[in-house]
């Protein structure tokens, strides 16, 4: 393939910017200056811009951990992208892998593998995705059973059957201030639950809509894995790491 294609897949710059960049010198092959953007490449070459060497790579797969306030976009006018998150060298063609909100945080898939994109979203594939949720309010056996048995969540939506586990149950922390115990009786102290929740759709905010149905609105959501693909403990938020190949094989299996 052409030189100067090569190193726009890997997002070196434009067409016309990598011109100007062998211009200038700024490009070398196998260790000497290139004089022509358009001279055949193999991509077994030793390729460098600007000294940092780039790898020619068909496919890329990266785990992000991302941070609330990033919007699942390849690109925005206004608002930080998950793909402003990738500061490293990564084709252009890289893009997440299904939506989470912007107040969502966790696992997310980027790579530009289409077919496997396709794959992990088509409802037909059965991918589980794991929620960790807190709710505002006490969820119960109740919410369990409703969970199991297809929860009609509104008109438009009635969730399959999901296995709600419910974590803990706990009284939220007394805000400081004016709240009284007559203002607020002891049966209403407010209550917070954490729950893990395993879905397979990816319906529009699928997972709030399922806990505001039985009252219990999404306080945070975090997105823990994605089929055999888990959230490392130790990557933290707004950081992203490749795949491993045994991870790339497991998702492809
Ligand atoms: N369900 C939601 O409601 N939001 C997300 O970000 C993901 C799943």
């Amino acid at each position: 393939m052409r030189l100067d294609r090569l190193l726009s897949e890997m997002n070196i710059g434009s067409r016309s910017e990598i011109r100007a960049m062998v211009k200038a010198g700024r490009i070398r092959v196998n260790g000497a200056p290139v004089k022509d953007a358009g001279m055949n490449v193999s991509g077994q070459e030793s390729i460098a811009a600007d000294g940092r060497e780039v790898v020619y790579q068909t496919f890329e797969y990266y785990l992000l951990n991302k941070p609330a306030g990033v919007i699942t976009a390849t690109e925005d006018k206004r608002q930080k992208t998950v793909l402003d998150l990738l500061t490293g060298p990564h084709r252009k063609d890289v893009a997440p892998v299904g939506r989470l909100d912007k107040d969502t945080t966790g696992l997310l898939l980027l790579t530009n593998d289409g077919a496997l994109a396709h794959r992990l979203l088509s409802p037909a594939h059965h991918v589980d995705k794991v929620y960790a949720v807190t709710a505002d309010g006490r969820l119960t056996e109740d919410d369990v059973r409703a969970f199991a048995q297809g929860l009609r969540v509104d008109d438009e939506l009635t969730a399959l059957p999901a296995e709600l586990v419910i974590v803990s149950v706990e009284e939220a922390e007394k805000e400081s201030g004016p709240v009284t115990e007559e203002a607020r009786p002891a049966e209403e102290a407010p209550v917070i639950s954490q729950a893990l929740v395993p879905i397979q759709e990816g319906k529009f905010h699928q997972v709030k809509r399922m806990f505001a149905a039985v009252g219990k609105p999404v306080l945070a959501l975090k997105r823990l894995s994605m089929g055999p693909l888990t959230l490392d403990p130790d990557l933290p938020e707004g950081t992203y790491r490749p795949l491993t190949p045994e991870e790339i094989q497991a998702l492809k299996n």
